[in-house]
């Protein structure tokens, strides 16, 4: 087991100190991942999955799910409402402290996300999330950025929910520690070289356990051989400026009612700046 696991004191899911912060950024830079133990309490994460499980029965993920079938698991966007706009998920004080080292203080709130992988599901093909690039095209010819992008820091990083304990038969996520390094080389890797270069990992552990990946650390979902559907969260976060083209073409990508964002504490309201109803409407409401 190379990925660093963090255990939170009571102290630390307070305020994390800044040794416990310094380990979490150790880890990114090294693996672009890294795992914690007890981010969220139990109780708040039993509400979630609750919350999950009844839309996923009543069908209304599935209809709204995003134009993406992968591999026997479907994603669909979650409203930021019941347990979900609790500000002890969305800011829970370490992932809020966490996320500034990583992002900086004006990072935001990108994307909440279900993938739920029912039986049958097969391996994922390998993939990073989404590079920067910054290649121009000259008289019709490519020109590859060829400066030393992949020591840039992250703009884009995934908290991974479980709302089940993960074992390697209900498709656990595999990550290949350390290869966040190579996504940005002006000629990026393919599958071999990576898995050639990093030893894979499959993310498993009892329910409770979370964990982060940096957006350009190579990474896939295994088959689910169980008979359980197997739903986890991908709580995305950015740079504030940066814009993640897998929710390009989706209303919302970021799904917050003007309602509920009212209810959120101004202390945290920027976090959501990326949801229409955050948006100061000029010409025609929609
Ligand atoms: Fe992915």
């Amino acid at each position: 087991m190379s990925i660093a696991t963090i255990a939170f004191s009571r102290k630390d899911a307070k305020q994390p100190s800044s040794r416990t912060l310094k380990k979490v950024l150790a880890a990114m830079d090294r693996d672009g991942a890294v795992a914690f133990a007890n981010l969220f309490p139990l109780p708040l994460l039993r509400r979630l999955r609750a919350e999950i499980a009844r839309r996923h029965s009543s069908g209304e993920l599935r209809a709204r799910g995003l134009v993406r079938d992968i591999a026997g698991r479907y994603a669909a966007v979650v409203p930021f409402e019941g347990p979900f706009l609790e500000p002890a998920f969305y800011a829970n004080p370490a992932l809020r402290a966490m996320l500034a080292a990583l992002l900086g203080e004006d990072y935001r709130i990108s994307s909440l996300e279900t993938v739920i992988a029912m039986p049958g599901a097969y391996r994922q093909h390998q993939h990073i999330d989404a590079p920067i690039r910054f290649d121009r095209s000259v008289a019709g010819r490519k020109v590859r950025f060829k400066g030393r992008l992949p020591e840039l820091p992250p703009y884009a990083v995934t908290l991974c929910v479980p709302l089940c304990g993960m074992t390697e038969e209900n498709g656990p996520t595999a990550i290949w520690p350390g290869s966040h390094r190579l996504a940005l080389r002006a000629r990026p890797p393919g599958e071999r070289e990576i898995a050639r270069k990093f030893p894979v990992e499959r993310m498993t552990g009892a329910f409770g356990r979370s964990f982060f990946f940096d957006y350009r650390t190579f990474h896939g979902g295994m088959p689910n051989l169980t008979a359980e559907p197997r739903p986890v969260l991908m709580f995305v976060f950015t740079r504030s400026w940066f814009r993640d083209p897998n929710t390009a073409d989706v209303f919302p990508r970021l799904a917050i009612s003007e309602r509920s964002l009212a209810r959120v504490p101004a202390r945290h309201r920027e976090l959501f700046l990326l949801a229409p109803a955050a948006r100061r409407a000029l010409w025609e409401k929609r």
